[in-house]
């Protein structure tokens, strides 16, 4: 069974931090950002969102754009890809915005479901493994899937070698903190190289890099 391309969108300070030392909702990224951001949301078919990213922010981000909506419909895909939150403990206030955005949710949970955790979800899958989930969403009929983010869905995620690409815009800001955009305690794998694919200076001093995984047939 084959795993859907994940591709990890972030947008990160000089200093490699996704949020300030507080944490809470960073807005990083400027409107050149907000355009990328919404071009990968509509490559996927589905996005995976850490539940604290969820918790801080609320809601997730939606496309906007009538051109990438217009484009979606022509080729028949949904207007939003599909939001699919991971959780190990299924806790979050069910009355945030999210549960009242125009998109399908999906639940992947590695714990133990609490009462109220499927409510707001139309499909429900266990998390074990990653590639076995991920398998699952591929037979789902997802074949890419944007990672949201935070650190600790990336570093699960970049420890278990399952990103294809790093898709980071560099934001002229120095943060501090804590708040490293891979969250990992743990070691990465030995062989995670990158090949630089795309490097484009935006507006505001803002850069995008895109990275493919060395070995993967379209990192050239
Ligand atoms: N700059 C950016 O582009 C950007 C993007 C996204 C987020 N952020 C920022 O990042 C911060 C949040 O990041 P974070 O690292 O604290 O949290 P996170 O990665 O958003 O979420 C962590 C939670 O996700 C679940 N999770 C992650 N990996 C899992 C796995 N392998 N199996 C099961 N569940 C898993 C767990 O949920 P439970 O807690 O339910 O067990 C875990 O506590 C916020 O400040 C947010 O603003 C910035």
């Amino acid at each position: 069974m084959t795993r859907p391309e994940l591709r990890l969108v972030l947008a990160v300070s000089l200093d490699g931090r996704l949020a300030p030392p507080q944490g809470g909702a960073a807005q990083l990224g400027g409107a050149a950002d907000r355009q990328l951001l919404e071009q990968a949301l509509a490559w996927a078919d589905g996005c995976l969102i850490g539940a604290e990213t969820l918790r801080r922010h609320g809601s997730t981000c939606l496309i906007h754009s009538p051109q990438l909506l217009a484009r979606r419909r022509q080729r028949a895909r949904s207007a939003q890809p599909i939001a699919i939150v991971v959780s190990r403990s299924g806790i979050w206030r069910p009355d945030l915005p999210f549960f009242s955005q125009p998109l399908e949710r999906w639940l992947l949970l590695a714990g133990e479901p609490s009462g109220q955790a499927a409510d707001g979800f139309t499909r429900i899958e266990r998390l074990g493994a990653w590639l076995p989930a991920l398998e699952k969403l591929g037979g789902a009929g997802l074949r890419r899937v944007v990672v949201l983010g935070g650190a600790a869905l990336a570093a699960s995620l970049l420890q278990a070698g399952l990103i294809d690409e790093l898709q980071l815009t560099l934001c002229p800001l120095l943060l501090g903190g804590n708040h490293s955009w891979i969250g990992a305690d743990g070691p990465l794998p030995a062989a995670a190289a990158w090949r630089l694919g795309e490097q484009r200076l935006l507006e505001g001093g803002e850069l995008l890099l895109r990275y493919r995984k060395v070995g993967d047939p379209q990192s050239g």
